[in-house]
């Protein structure tokens, strides 16, 4: 392994499988909700997306698209649930491969947060009273596995390099890794084994029914219920020697802040994925990267490459400014919606953002 402190953002990245990417920065994957109605590619999103990719990232990431028509977390989320929105993703996986970025489609299922229309409960491995889900009957589990699968056959037919399975932030995938709330008696709940037995069969599926060299990520997040570390870092480790993914992207919300458990509160969160083994797989961090001296630092623990969110918003191209210049740093909140406009924020997208940003927006 190469001197950590000689490491430079702007090195590319090569990976057991799929196209290397031109740097160590990655468009986190954001919903924008801009989408039309049914899911399918706008203009809009195309706008945002191909602004991040010529603003230099390495690869970029669509906001979650969803696998399963329940599997819906927000309004005007990205879609892959049916081959309707075929040439809308391959609309956006040309415009990808144009600026010379790697593109990889997030797919999801939001599980029990998943907004529903016409009277429908939502699904979750587990009956919850909060957000009127149901328990899925096991053949279900089989069929959003299938789906999962036919999501990713979908984004290689569009002409994606990959795909990265959403398996963090208590979506659908991180409901069944909870062993606080999976108590499932089939082979999906209760033991570690059978709780992570939905990625594990999505990932074997993905990798039977798509071409060699299609990149696969997967993003987990460890979160604050005791235990969770030690169990996410557990399958983190699994599943970088698994040899069936290609990247782990581990979303910490903030890469140096110091875990809450027992145990893990001397180091920052970063460091305790950092140093597992992960054989030829490749490490991503997100969390509060929003400069460049941040983003050295990731690298210095030895992360391969980093995952910007807020700052790709603020800065369409903050891949190219931080490789260029050392001292760069985002901007702070709050910005108005005309600079947002002027990075290729859409209305609906600002919309959003003001839900999120409270006082982020002028
Ligand atoms: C507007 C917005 C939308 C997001 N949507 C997603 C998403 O669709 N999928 C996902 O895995 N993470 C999503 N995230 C999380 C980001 O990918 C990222 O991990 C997180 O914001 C932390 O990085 P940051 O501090 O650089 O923003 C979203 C974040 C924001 C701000």
């Amino acid at each position: 392994m190469p001197d950590r402190r000689e490491r430079s953002l702007g090195d590319p990245v090569t990976f057991r499988r799929g196209p290397a990417l031109q740097n160590r920065l990655f468009c986190s994957p954001m919903t924008t909700c801009q989408s039309h109605a049914d899911g399918g590619m706008s203009d809009e999103e195309l706008r945002w997306l191909g602004m991040r990719a010529d603003g230099g990232f390495g690869l970029t990431m669509t906001s979650a698209a969803q696998v399963q028509e329940i599997g819906r977390g927000f309004p005007r989320q990205m879609a892959a649930c049916s081959d309707v929105h075929l040439s809308g993703l391959a609309q956006l996986a040309s415009v990808l491969r144009q600026a010379g970025t790697v593109s990889s489609l997030q797919l999801y299922h939001a599980g029990k947060r998943a907004v529903t229309s016409s009277g429908l409960s939502p699904v979750a491995p587990y009956a919850d009273d909060e957000h009127r889900a149901r328990a899925l009957e096991t053949g279900e589990v089989y069929r959003i596995v299938d789906d999962f699968v036919a999501a990713a056959v979908r984004a290689e037919k569009a002409g994606f390099d990959g795909v990265e399975i959403h398996g963090a932030h208590d979506y659908l995938l991180a409901q069944f890794f909870d062993g606080s709330r999976n108590h499932r008696a089939d082979e999906f709940g209760g033991s570690f084994e059978n709780r992570t037995r939905i990625h594990r069969l999505i990932i074997e599926g993905i990798r039977r029914s798509t071409r060699d060299d299609f990149q696969l990520g997967l993003r987990l997040s460890p979160d604050r219920r005791p235990g969770t570390l030690a169990e996410t870092r557990l399958f983190a480790e699994q599943m970088m020697l698994s040899g069936e993914i290609d990247y782990l992207d581990m979303s910490l919300w903030n890469c140096f802040k110091m875990p809450e458990e027992d145990g893990f509160r001397h180091r920052p969160l970063v460091e305790w994925f950092a140093e597992l083994p992960r054989g030829d797989c490749r490490l991503a961090v997100a969390g509060k990267i929003n400069s460049a001296a941040i983003a050295y630092q990731c690298l210095e623990l030895g992360v391969d490459f980093v995952a910007i969110g807020k700052s790709a918003i603020l800065h369409h191209d903050f891949a190219r400014s931080v490789i260029a210049d050392p001292a760069f740093a985002s901007v702070p909140l709050p910005v108005t919606r005309s600079y947002l406009a002027t990075q290729g924020v859409g209305t609906a997208f600002a919309d959003y953002l003001s839900t999120m940003w409270k006082s982020g927006l002028a």
